[in-house]
């Protein structure tokens, strides 16, 4: 069988990351290349400076190609930032068939209806997932082809994301010379990399702790039931260190990875608790105070911790989430956050780290790179979109129209 490669491309806040893979059995990923750029011209999960980030994209791009030996035309691309945002919504049409055989084509009409809903303007659709089905009132029906009924309904899970901040990151991944197979919302992808289905079969919400942003997306009995990004990352806890601790900003990140801890205990020995580090002056060296060091995480960290639980009970599904919380991202290895977690919100937690890969795989074995293995993950399950055969037709800049890309999504969901 001929192996497939499937490229991802992460550009977060903190680093972009692109990924080529070779899809084997059993779900197995071979890395052929991994290249890792530290990123410029974003902010929280959005391109502020397109120059700056297409010099970041390449880097990153010509590195994973060095590596691979192998030529990136086009990638699977993740989106975040705060302007994406997410809908429930439901369709319904009326069966066909004059047998009332339910077939694909109610599907796509059903599917389209429940993307009928408003979609304002400035809003381009990134994704539309049917989650279940509903067939003359029965819920929870996966697969309705060939059932029989008069009346099927669909659930659906839409995200949108502003047109401009859309467009801008589109623009940065052509400009490095890659043509994008898909747009991804982050978190959907990281989910490809370290939930298993029964996780989402039981309930779970998995977070992505990054720099700039958190991303979050909850499944319910297997399917997605909200997605949402929130402005707050790892960057923080650093902006804190600098503040409290008046440190350079490179100093504070030290601190933070070597020393912090998300849950700050008072010293049993005053000596080691103190921390010998640079100052702002050249040679100029200063001690500060793990524990208090501690206490200003610990304080951030609660706070990030509360934001988090309010934006999965906004959800609607608190307390229904059996396989708990999993949680990815750079941010996610900070000391004990997942022990604070567990603790303020009484459900499972744990670090996800992306698995059954192969190769070049120590590189990337960790939850910061869950993004990043997702994408190739999600590429590998739901295949290409053909963003790019309508900017021949000179539609819109790189995406298809709105049609192209919901007969895509179609293809990609249905049973
Ligand atoms: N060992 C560690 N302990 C604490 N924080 C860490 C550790 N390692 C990395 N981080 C933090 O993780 C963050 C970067 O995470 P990640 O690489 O997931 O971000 P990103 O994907 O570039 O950003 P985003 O997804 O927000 O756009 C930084 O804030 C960094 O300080
Ligand atoms: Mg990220």
């Amino acid at each position: 069988m001929a192996q497939r490669t499937i490229v991802g491309i992460d550009v977060g806040t903190t680093k972009v990351c692109t990924i080529v893979a070779q899809i084997q059995e059993h779900g197995r990923l071979n890395i052929l290349g991994v290249g890792l750029t530290p990123s410029k011209g974003l902010d929280k999960g959005v391109i502020v400076n397109i120059d700056d980030a297409v010099n970041t994209i390449a880097t990153s791009v010509e590195k994973a190609e060095r590596l691979s030996g192998y030529r990136i035309g086009t990638a699977f691309v993740g989106v975040a930032g705060r302007h994406v945002s997410s809908l429930n919504s439901r369709g319904v049409v009326a069966v066909a068939r004059s047998d009332h055989e339910i077939t694909r084509n109610d599907i796509g009409r059903a599917v389209e209806a429940a993307q009928a809903v408003a979609i304002p303007t400035q809003r381009e659709v990134i994704h539309v997932i049917p989650r279940a089905y509903i067939v003359d009132g029965h819920e929870g029906i996966r697969d309705p082809i060939g059932m029989s009924g008069f009346r099927l309904e669909v659930e659906t899970h839409i995200v949108t994301g502003e047109v401009m901040a859309i467009q801008n990151l589109i623009k940065s991944i052509q400009r490095s010379g890659v043509d994008i197979d898909d747009l991804v919302l982050q978190p959907l992808a990281s989910g490809e990399a370290v939930l298993n289905a029964e996780d989402k079969e039981r309930g779970v919400a998995l977070v992505d702790i990054g720099g700039g942003t958190t991303d979050i997306a909850v499944f319910v009995q297997g399917g997605i039931w909200h997605t949402s990004v929130i402005a707050v990352g790892g960057n923080q806890f650093t902006n804190d260190i600098v503040l409290v601790q008046q440190t350079p900003h490179h100093t504070a990140e030290y601190l933070k990875i070597k020393y912090g801890s998300a849950i700050a205990e008072a010293p049993t020995d005053e000596a080691e608790d103190q921390i010998e580090v640079e100052g702002f002056g050249p040679n100029e060296k200063k001690t500060i105070s793990r524990y208090l060091l501690n206490q200003v995480i610990q304080a951030r960290a609660e706070e990030v911790i509360e934001l988090i639980y309010n934006e999965i009970r906004r959800s609607g599904y608190d307390g229904l989430l059996p396989a708990g919380i999993v949680i990815t991202g750079g941010s996610a290895q900070l000391s004990r956050f997942d022990e604070l977690m567990r603790d303020m919100l009484g459900v499972p937690v744990r670090v996800g780290i992306p698995d059954n890969l192969y190769g070049l795989s120590e590189s990337i074995d960790s939850p910061s790179y869950a993004t990043g293995v997702g994408l190739v993950r999600w590429g590998s399950q739901h295949g290409i979109a053909m963003l790019n055969s309508s900017s021949v037709n000179g539609e819109r800049n790189g995406l298809g129209t709105s049609y192209d890309r919901f007969k895509n999504w179609l293809r990609e969901f249905l049973p």
